[in-house]
């Protein structure tokens, strides 16, 4: 079997990946700030994934030989700018960029990023900002200087990741390392309510398109199929999972 890094791994989506990839026949190593399940995956660490010194522990940690690395943890936007933008992209090209010398050639990189996050082309010159940052320390200044108020930061901390996605995709093309994401409409985990929330009367409407909110097992076999070899001409794309929604919102601006 494989060994694959989920992080996340103790709620939600990543909970369900660790399962479904687990029950597959792969070792999976959860990165979680919070501990997982009993018995839900092979090997536990404890890691803040919005702290560089954290993010660094936990790759030595994690070791060698790693045959995918699944990005699921996130913070849903009511955590405020800064935490949001730490975790749900610093610390997440921290820990992949830390963890690349450690894969094994052909490994399989899938970020979990938003249907938040399909706007992404109106937003480049922030996102280029955000790409050129490397000091946790400077998020603040940098959403001061774009504009961006806690309830865009959840958006824009996707808008990065699709694109940083769709730039690297292929970047370590001589060990045949690649790069997607997924990106869910809202999802029914913990953190559903406060996607609804920020969404306020949107969600309504959301809610009528989709039928029904995702749930983390229509989400984890796309993330699976991602960290299979039978997805290996999959490069840099970003697939959306949301019941119809980003069709939706595009067939709208047609
Ligand atoms: P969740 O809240 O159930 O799980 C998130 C996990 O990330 C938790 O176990 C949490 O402990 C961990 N985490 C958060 N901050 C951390 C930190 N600083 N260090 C270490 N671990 C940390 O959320 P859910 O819904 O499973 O979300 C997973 C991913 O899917 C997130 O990236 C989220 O943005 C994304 N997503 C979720 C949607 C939804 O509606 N639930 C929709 C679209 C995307």
């Amino acid at each position: 079997g494989k060994n694959i890094v989920v992080t996340g791994a103790a709620s939600g989506i990543g909970a369900e990946t660790a399962r479904l990839l687990s029950a597959e026949g792969a070792t999976v190593i959860g990165v979680d700030r919070n501990p997982p399940a009993p018995g839900l995956v092979a090997r536990h660490i404890a890691a803040d994934l919005g702290e560089p010194g954290s993010i660094a522990i936990a790759a030595r940690e994690i070791g060698n030989g790693i045959d995918a690395l699944c990005n699921i943890a996130g913070l849903p936007p009511t955590r405020g700018r800064v935490p949001v933008l730490r975790v749900n992209f610093l610390g997440l090209r921290e820990l992949t960029e830390a963890l690349i010398p450690q894969m094994n050639d052909g490994a399989a990189i899938v970020n979990l990023a938003s249907l938040a996050g399909l706007g992404w082309p109106d937003a480049i010159p922030a996102i280029k900002s955000m790409l050129a940052l490397r000091d946790f320390d400077a998020v603040e200044a940098l959403c001061d200087t774009h504009g961006i108020d806690d309830a865009r930061s959840y958006f824009f901390s996707k808008e990065v990741l699709i694109a940083w996605t769709l730039q690297q995709r292929w970047t370590w093309r001589e060990r045949g390392i690649r790069m997607n994401c997924v990106s869910p409409g809202p999802v029914d985990t913990p953190i559903l309510g406060d996607f609804l929330q920020t969404l306020g009367a949107r969600a309504e409407e959301d809610m009528r398109v989709m039928d029904r909110p995702g749930r983390p097992t229509d989400i984890a076999p796309l993330v699976a199929f991602l960290c299979s070899d039978d997805s290996g001409w999959l490069r840099g794309t970003n697939i959306a999972c949301d019941g119809g929604m980003h069709s939706h919102v595009l067939a709208n601006l047609n």
